[in-house]
């Protein structure tokens, strides 16, 4: 008879937080997770933000015990749907490969453990879910040993969370809405590499670490079920936006990009203020990084930064190496002098961040 494997196998991994300058809002299938339009990222330094998996299953582990998730040291539920669609298409590639090689330990058998952790506070609109469900994905993947390229990977973090697509690359990235009802063709692509334009860098303004009041997932199902606005978004303002924000980075041309990036952050959250009952995910103090934005530029006499607001109040700001010390230094200026704006918001003032190269 042969002797149980025993061994524990193991496998980590760190995955970075992308911040979308086309916004993904609305899913057009909320059990494939597939998005009503396509949506366009830039994906930030792991040294700054970024969620450290590792993954281990053994055949050791009490199998009673079932799958677990420690994420930044409690016990998190993975019997929900999401968790449960990317482990259960992470065994289906295992399991493809034991078949396929029999003398493979049956790994995907094994019982899951996966600990995780941020280096930023979890859902305060700061994408934690993003990095999270790209880096469970990849440790699984790793751990596997899954021949699966990101793009393959793209497919399954999809499904955690619809953004954690677009953390499996570096630089610049687009997720591809699709129009397959399986969802086969809704993947994540790199459009440009951190070094084709490495001079772009990203400030945080933290205005609260709370978490957020409306979840991603729900405000966008609301928005989708009652705003008229939004259908108008999906129809014409993001195709023409995801077209004129692929020339702007092929083109390094910041101005264009500052300002598709402000005027689709301002859509999204005009279709969440259409939505009925209203969702409001910017406060006064993101309105205060908003006018803080504006005055630098228009004191610039051009477009040097770039604000953008998730499903939280935190301002990303965008610019570009050479103006760090008009963007950044203003901010802290200007938002010094604002009433409203907290000493903590900028505190929070996160050092600037270059370009994830890709993980
Ligand atoms: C505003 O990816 O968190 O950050 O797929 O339901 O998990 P689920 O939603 P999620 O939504 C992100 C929305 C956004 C815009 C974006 O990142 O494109």
């Amino acid at each position: 008879m042969a002797t149980a494997d025993k061994k524990v196998y193991r496998a980590s991994t760190t995955a970075p937080v992308n911040i979308a300058v086309v916004k993904y809002w609305g899913k057009r299938d909320p059990k494939l997770n597939l998005p009503t339009n396509s949506s366009l990222s830039v994906t930030l330094s792991q040294a700054d933000l970024r969620t450290l998996t590792t993954a281990s299953c053994s055949a050791a582990y009490p199998a009673s015990e079932g799958d677990s998730l420690l994420l930044n040291g409690e016990a998190a539920d993975v019997t929900n749907a999401r968790t449960q669609a990317c482990f259960r298409e992470l065994r289906r590639r295992r399991a493809a490969l034991e078949a396929a090689s029999p003398a493979l330990p049956k790994l995907s058998t094994y019982p899951l453990r996966l600990v995780s952790e941020n280096n930023f506070p979890t859902a305060a609109g700061l994408a934690s879910s993003a990095a999270g469900f790209a880096a469970l994905v990849r440790a699984v993947a790793d751990l596997y040993e899954l021949p699966d390229s990101p793009a393959e990977l793209s497919l399954v973090a999809r499904q955690g969370s619809g953004s954690a697509c677009r953390s499996l690359f570096g630089g610049y990235v687009a997720w591809r809405a699709g129009s397959r009802e399986d969802g086969l063709d809704s993947v994540a692509d790199q459009v440009a590499e951190a070094a084709h334009w490495p001079e772009m860098r990203a400030v945080v303004l933290v205005a609260s670490a709370e978490k957020k009041g409306v979840s991603s997932t729900s405000g966008m199902q609301q928005t989708v079920a009652t705003s008229g606005l939004f259908r108008e978004r999906v129809a014409t303002v993001v195709p023409a936006n995801m077209a004129r924000m692929e020339k702007a980075i092929a083109d390094k041309n910041f101005e264009e990009f500052a300002e598709v990036t402000m005027r689709d952050s301002n859509s999204f959250h005009a279709t969440c203020a259409d939505t009925y009952p209203p969702i409001f995910y910017m406060n006064d103090v993101s309105r205060a990084a908003v006018r803080a934005v504006e005055a630098i530029n228009a004191h610039a006499g051009r477009a040097v930064a770039a604000y953008t607001f998730d499903a939280g109040p935190n301002a990303v700001i965008y610019y570009l190496e050479k103006d760090a010390e008009v963007v950044v230094g203003t901010l802290y200026h200007v938002l010094g002098d604002t009433e409203g704006w907290k000493r903590e918001a900028l505190s929070g003032l996160k050092a600037s961040m270059s370009l994830d190269s890709g993980v």
